[in-house]
């Protein structure tokens, strides 16, 4: 797909890969939406981006932590444009940042799940619209290998909690959001893949859980950027990729029912009695 004059939204793109990938995506043409909290690094990548000679992106300022603040985001996508071809989950918090015990967002939600995967489902419900007006369009999902199984009885991790299951949940969560939603837009234009872009690349995330890179940002933007604008994927959906290999997921990801239950559980906990 050629990226000049596409709209794309990239969630936590003021950091990490998807700083990488927003200032590619500029510099191909792309009409860029970035996205995090802080407003001096979002300054710093836009100054980036007009210095090498592209427009300059339209920064959103939002916290993913709260709910509120997803739907503030998505009225303020909503106001500013009619469609989006590309909506990038980026934004996330690894299993150790800022201390690797149990937090909770603004809701009351066990913060990894919050906002590695409930603010994407809802924020992509509420884009929905602009993504269906500019069909072919695509969602992409930023999960991980790191996958553990959703316990139904304790989603919210309240015994025995533990840094790296809470994102390993919310990155297989991401994944049954994936297949659960390709299924939904089937026949509207829309695709939605996901995957694991590149192991323990060398961002904020990997080295305040204390461990040493071994991947760069350059090699996990690729398998994004190749989600966002590969011709080799277009039309596909409900697919879990690592880096640019189609992969199998962990088996909870291919359960119907578990899917299911996941699903009823998000449109209740954002507040989306039905869609
Ligand atoms: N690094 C890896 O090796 C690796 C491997 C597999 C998957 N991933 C996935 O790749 C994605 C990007 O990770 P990264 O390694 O690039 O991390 P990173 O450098 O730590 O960047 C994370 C981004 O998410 C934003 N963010 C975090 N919490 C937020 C919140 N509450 N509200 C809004 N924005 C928030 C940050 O914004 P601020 O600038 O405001 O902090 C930042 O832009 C994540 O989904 C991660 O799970 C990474």
């Amino acid at each position: 797909m050629n990226m000049a004059g596409k709209t794309v939204l990239i969630t936590g793109s003021t950091d990490g890969v998807g700083r990488y990938v927003a200032g590619q995506l500029a510099a191909d043409g792309a009409r860029m939406l970035i996205h995090g909290r802080d407003t001096s690094r979002a300054k710093a990548l836009t100054d980036e981006i007009v210095r090498a000679g592209h427009p300059a992106p339209t920064f959103y300022q939002a916290d993913l932590a709260s709910l509120a603040g997803v739907r503030e985001l998505a009225d303020a996508v909503l106001a500013d444009h009619s469609r989006l071809d590309v909506l990038v989950s980026n934004a996330g918090i690894g299993s150790r940042t800022s201390g690797p015990e149990r937090r909770n967002s603004a809701d009351g939600h066990e913060l990894r799940f919050a906002v590695n995967y409930l603010a994407g489902f809802l924020l992509a419900y509420r884009l929905l619209p602009l993504l269906k007006a500019a069909a072919p369009s695509r969602i992409v999902n930023v999960a991980s290998l790191g996958q553990h199984p959703i316990d139904f009885d304790d989603v919210m991790i309240t015994r025995n909690y533990d840094g790296s299951r809470a994102y390993a949940q919310s990155k297989l969560a991401q994944i049954m959001f994936t297949i659960d939603l390709a299924e939904e837009l089937k026949g509207s234009g829309v695709t939605v893949n996901a995957l694991h872009p590149a192991t323990y690349m060398n961002t904020t995330m990997v080295r305040e859980g204390g461990i040493a890179p071994i991947s760069t940002v350059e090699k996990g933007g690729e398998a994004i950027l190749r989600l966002i604008s590969g011709d080799d994927v277009a039309g596909k959906s409900g697919l879990f990729f690592n880096g640019l290999h189609e992969a199998r997921a962990h088996p909870q990801a291919y359960d119907v029912a578990a899917r299911q239950r996941l699903r009823a559980l998000s449109l209740e906990l954002a507040g989306l009695s039905s869609v």
